[in-house]
């Protein structure tokens, strides 16, 4: 158990020795999650074709989002991050794309207006891709093949030829995850994000929700109080763009590893396939290949925390993590679930405080409150995602603590995946709009009405 103040306990194995780093250790290390690729030569020809690919994010602006992590650790800012659970190259389209930033743009706005604070955006998408799974086969009617892992890795469609693990989608995945920036970066300087034109991001439910008027009164607010401001000084330039970031789970090393790359003038290693990558649940253990992987990158990097997390597991992976606290650099995304929060989030934030180090506390309601119905679909209840965010808002402030930020699913398309919201979708309506291949996410409606609860909830706004 953590004592509090307990300096934390050094010393690390040798193999996790900042010296024996490179971009392929991770070779040497349990892999958990690995897809079987049962032709070397193919999968060496595909990771030497992306190795000489261009990267998919800059250095600089890696480092830049490690600077506004740092400035979220201080309070200064509130991280949204938000988006598919798994991308589809399927839904690489227009549509899918700028709902999607609509719907993350208008629940910045939510939060800024209501926090005070300025909001960091990083979407889940342009790369996020591969799926961890709870086992590696699926048998229908006798029938056994290995898991859908995501389009990086295979197809969703149950046949021995769409499973099977194929290393060209790597190279796909790199091309579609390259339009997906291509569009956004150009949707966001182009003029798409700007505050002077909040109705460009409206999809068409704005007319018919019932959270529609309390909308559109913040957005009347900020239009006013913009007019006001410029009246005084002049046109104001930075309500023009919207800085998006991206990020994705690290899952599939090998993709990983062909786009970490050294650039001129900094030292280390980047992994320039995005900006921001985590470790998921299931391959945080301290001595896998995920965690040697982002421990050598300079990225800044995630972690989720689950209910199975051991306070001293949590105290090292940070210490491996981040050795010499730097600032901006590591983030602790807890996904507990509404009925395990209270018990299980409370001891490892003691743990983290008693080594002194900094760290980025982030919510996700999403993925510790996933069921099964009795008809086999998997949801989300709008009241359990809620009520862990606000408990999650709660035990931070009790602990001295601060929740700086929130990890959703959610889509800009009208999907029925989560159940309950300010339309009550009931299990009736899970079946008129299920898209998700994997995990339910939130609606557009459902997402904004998070927003304002966050903003409800937080009490930054009574400041
Ligand atoms: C996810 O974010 O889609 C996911 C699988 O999360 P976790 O690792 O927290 O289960
Ligand atoms: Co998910």
């Amino acid at each position: 158990m953590t004592i509090p103040g307990k300096p934390l306990r050094a010393p690390l194995r040798p193999v996790q020795d900042a010296r024996s780093w490179t971009p392929g250790s991770w070779h040497a290390h349990p892999a958990a999650q690995m897809p079987h690729y049962d032709d070397p030569a193919e999968m060496q020809a595909a990771l030497d074709e992306l190795g000489r690919l261009p990267p998919l994010v800059t250095s600089w602006e890696v480092l830049d989002l490690k600077q506004l992590l740092a400035d979220a650790q201080l309070g200064r800012r509130f991280l949204l991050q938000g988006g598919d659970c798994a991308e589809t190259f399927a839904d690489c389209n227009n549509e899918v794309i700028a709902n999607r930033l609509k719907v993350l743009l208008q629940m910045s706005l939510v939060l800024v207006h209501g926090l005070r604070v300025p909001v960091l955006r990083v979407g889940r998408f342009a790369g996020q891709y591969a799926k961890p799974r709870s086992t590696d086969t699926e048998t229908i009617d006798g029938v056994t093949l290995p898991v859908y892992r995501g389009d990086l890795v295979n197809g969703p469609e149950f046949t021995p030829a769409a499973r099977r693990a194929d290393p060209r989608r790597m190279l796909e995945g790199h091309a579609r995850s390259a339009m997906t920036m291509n569009f956004v970066r150009a949707l966001v300087s182009g003029g798409f994000a700007d505050l002077h034109h909040p109705e460009y991001w409206n999809l068409a439910w704005v007319e018919r929700s019932p959270l529609a008027a309390e909308y559109r009164r913040m957005v009347d607010g900020i239009s006013g109080a913009m007019h006001f401001m410029e009246t005084l000084a002049g046109p104001i330039g930075g309500f023009r763009r919207a800085d998006f970031y991206t990020s994705h789970e690290a899952l599939l090393l090998p993709y990983e590893q062909a786009l970490t790359r050294q650039v001129p003038r900094q030292w280390g290693w980047f992994d320039l396939s995005t900006h921001f990558p985590w470790i998921g649940m299931r391959t945080a253990a301290l001595d896998g290949a995920h965690v040697e992987f982002c421990r050598g990158i300079r990225n800044p990097v995630a972690i989720k925390v689950g209910p199975a997390m051991h306070p001293d597991q949590l105290q090292e992976l940070v210490d491996v993590l981040n050795p010499d606290d730097e600032p901006g650099r590591l983030t602790l995304i807890h996904r507990m679930g509404a009925g395990g929060i209270a018990q299980h989030l409370p001891r490892l934030i003691e743990a983290v405080q008693a080594t002194g180090r900094r760290v980025l506390w982030v919510c996700d309601p999403m993925h510790g409150n996933t069921e099964r119905l009795g008809t086999g679909v998997k949801t989300r209840r709008f009241a359990n995602i809620r009520s862990e965010l606000e408990q999650a808002f709660d035990i931070h402030a009790a602990a001295g603590s601060r929740l700086g930020g929130v990890h959703l699913e959610l889509t800009g398309e009208d999907v029925t995946e989560c159940l309950g919201g300010a339309r009550n979708l009931s299990e009736a309506d899970l079946g008129r709009a299920y898209k998700s291949t994997v995990d339910p996410r939130l609606n557009y409606e459902q997402s904004l009405e998070l927003a304002m609860l966050i903003v409800r909830k937080s009490g930054f706004a009574a400041r």
